[in-house]
């Protein structure tokens, strides 16, 4: 998920280590982020059996892709690899915070309330719009160690996480977009066609 939340995400701070990876932008970033328009971002991605060390170095490449793009979340279909695999990070500008690597996450359960906000997708750069989705969530997921996890989320964090997961099934937060007008006029300034949206409700 592009960032345009900086706001929120100074407010949304945590009491974490430091974490492994610097979050800078490098000038040669790992790994490649595939666009809008390419079939890797509408692959649906496979269960991780083992966490190895391949794994963590995985997330750890994507973590540096993510910072260097200037993003809160990556998923690792968005780099080409089939993978559920997501990377997030909405105390981007705290270089204390710690990411948060998401093995085979999944959401258990959603709360009723619904809200709109803008949101943005490093695969499809310079294009925001409102998507509606629920404002809490419950996720269950495993850590970069391989051991299970639960967590509630709510706010920027429960958004990024569903725009992430979305990513996991091939879902692009275009796709989920109610406003046809605003889709087209911003995906034509970025540079994008409206052929590559597949509309959720179809899909
Ligand atoms: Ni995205």
């Amino acid at each position: 998920m592009a960032n345009n939340f900086s706001q929120l995400a100074k407010k949304s701070r945590n009491n974490v280590s430091s974490s492994k990876v610097k979050k800078e932008a490098l000038e040669n970033p790992p790994l490649e982020i595939f666009k809008l328009g390419s079939d890797f971002l509408r692959t649906d991605a496979k269960r991780i059996g083992k966490v190895d060390l391949d794994i963590r170095n995985l997330a750890k490449d994507m973590l540096k892709s993510m910072y260097s793009a200037k993003g809160i979340g990556l998923a690792a279909p968005q780099v080409g690899i089939s993978k559920e695999l997501l990377v997030i990070d909405i105390n981007f500008e705290d270089s204390a915070a710690e990411p948060l690597i998401l093995i085979n996450p999944e959401i258990t359960a959603y709360g009723n309330t619904l809200n709109s906000y803008e949101e943005g997708c490093l695969s499809i750069p310079g294009v925001y719009l409102n998507v509606i989705r629920p404002s809490t969530i419950k996720l269950k997921f495993s850590d970069e160690m391989g051991r299970p996890r639960k967590m509630n989320a709510e706010g920027l964090l429960a958004r990024c996480i569903q725009h992430e997961v979305d990513h996991l099934r091939g879902v692009l937060f275009v796709d989920r977009v109610t406003s046809t007008e605003d889709l087209k006029t911003e995906l034509k300034k970025e540079g994008f066609q409206m052929k590559d949206v597949v509309p959720y409700s179809q899909s």
